[in-house]
């Protein structure tokens, strides 16, 4: 039913993947992590009301969205989901700067998974906390969780604050139920609060399942901060918005407290309050369906044109979302500023994985595959004949 084979023009709209002063008019935008292609229809339909009355008063959230973020929660993961326990900030690494703001004091510790999205390595750094590198393992050519390494240094570093990013950008793994349940166990056992930032939580592949950090158990509940945000998985990044769930109660007050200092309660968007009330409400539910089916195809292209053409480059197959995460180590092209060489070679632009990840992320790239076939179809031809050359 949906197009996703045609865009708007990205190297004139301003967007940071194509459209920067310094790339070349050719360039293909395969880095930062947004969708090339055009929103549902139904968002267009939500919006254009609110810009044809164009009046920008103080909104409230209404009960429509309430409802449609409750109704989201129960329907897609059975979460039980309770009004009081819902907040919205304008971003999910502010959310998560606001939430170690209250439940960690300048000078803790925070634990994380590493490789590391580096703005949520700024959001603890900006708290004045000292992050603590729980590095994934690869075993069998699958990023797991060392949950030996989590727990010695939980125990030896007594970190504040767990930053829990699942699905996991960059390796794509969406930790199971019984990983969740492990991580909460620890958490709970050593009295760590557990932030979730669950933005990539919306495609999954292959049977995969994505569970909330809230819908792993009542222990979840006690020690949890939910955020999310629809804006990897509806491309509505420009229309910023997290929703931030909390069911302890008194976490909950230090919570709205914090919110009514930044004054987040009247600061709110009313484009983006209506963009998340259609969605959640259901309305693109096939759009989604769609566009999971459109990335597995992009996906399934470029693992196969790897093995087919037996490039030195080494896929770790993502379970959701759409970055694909590349060991470049056996390539013969070093293992840092790889971005420059993609980008020289093949006027592509990606993420070089130290740059954005730190040291784990070293001789890695990540490209992201949202775009649309035609456009893959030129990378990976400009990718083989760099290799070539
Ligand atoms: C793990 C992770 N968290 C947060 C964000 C930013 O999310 P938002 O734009 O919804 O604030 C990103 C964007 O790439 C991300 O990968």
């Amino acid at each position: 039913m949906y197009d996703f084979d045609t865009t708007p023009d990205h190297r004139h709209n301003h967007s940071y993947r194509w459209d920067m002063a310094d790339m070349p008019d050719d360039v293909i935008g395969m880095g930062t992590a947004d969708l090339d292609y055009f929103c549902a229809p139904c968002i267009r339909d939500a919006l254009i009301p609110i810009a044809e009355e164009n009046c920008y008063n103080y909104r409230q959230r209404t009960d429509e969205y309430y409802d449609a973020v409750t109704g989201w929660y129960e329907r897609n993961y059975g979460l039980h989901v309770r009004k009081e326990w819902i907040s919205s900030v304008p971003s999910t690494i502010g959310a998560v700067r606001m939430a170690l703001g209250i439940f960690a004091k300048p000078g803790d510790n925070v634990i994380v998974q590493t490789p590391v999205f580096q703005p949520l390595q700024w959001a603890v750094d900006g708290a004045d906390c000292n992050l603590i590198p729980n590095p994934m393992r690869i075993v069998n050519g699958h990023y797991e969780i060392d949950f030996d390494d989590f727990e010695r240094k939980i125990i030896e570093t007594k970190p504040a604050a767990y930053l829990l990013v699942n699905p996991h950008n960059p390796t794509g793994r969406v930790f199971t139920r019984k990983e969740l349940e492990t991580l909460v166990s620890i958490c709970a056992a050593h009295d760590v609060k557990i932030i979730s930032d669950e933005v990539h939580g919306m495609i999954v592949y292959d049977g995969n399942e994505f569970t909330p950090l809230l819908a792993v158990n009542d222990k979840a509940k006690e020690i949890g901060i939910q955020v999310v945000s629809l804006s990897k998985g509806y491309n509505i990044m420009s229309l910023p918005h997290a929703i931030i769930t909390i069911a302890n109660e008194e976490m909950q007050r230090l919570w709205m407290r914090q919110i009514q200092a930044f004054s987040f309660g009247y600061a709110t968007n009313s484009f983006s309050i209506q963009a998340v009330t259609t969605i959640m409400e259901g309305k693109a539910d096939e759009w989604m369906k769609e566009l999971t089916e459109y990335l597995k195809g992009n996906l399934d292209m470029i693992l196969s044109f790897i093995k087919e053409h037996d490039l030195p480059l080494i896929p770790y197959k993502p379970e959701g979302s759409f970055l694909l995460w590349i060991d470049c180590r056996k390539a013969g092209i070093g293992d840092t500023a790889l971005d420059k060489f993609f980008m020289e070679k093949a006027h592509i632009h990606l993420d070089d994985g130290e740059e954005n990840f730190g040291p784990e992320g070293r001789g890695f790239i990540r490209i992201n595959f949202a775009v649309t076939r035609k456009d893959l179809k030129e990378a990976l031809g400009r990718i083989l004949k760099a290799f070539a050359s």
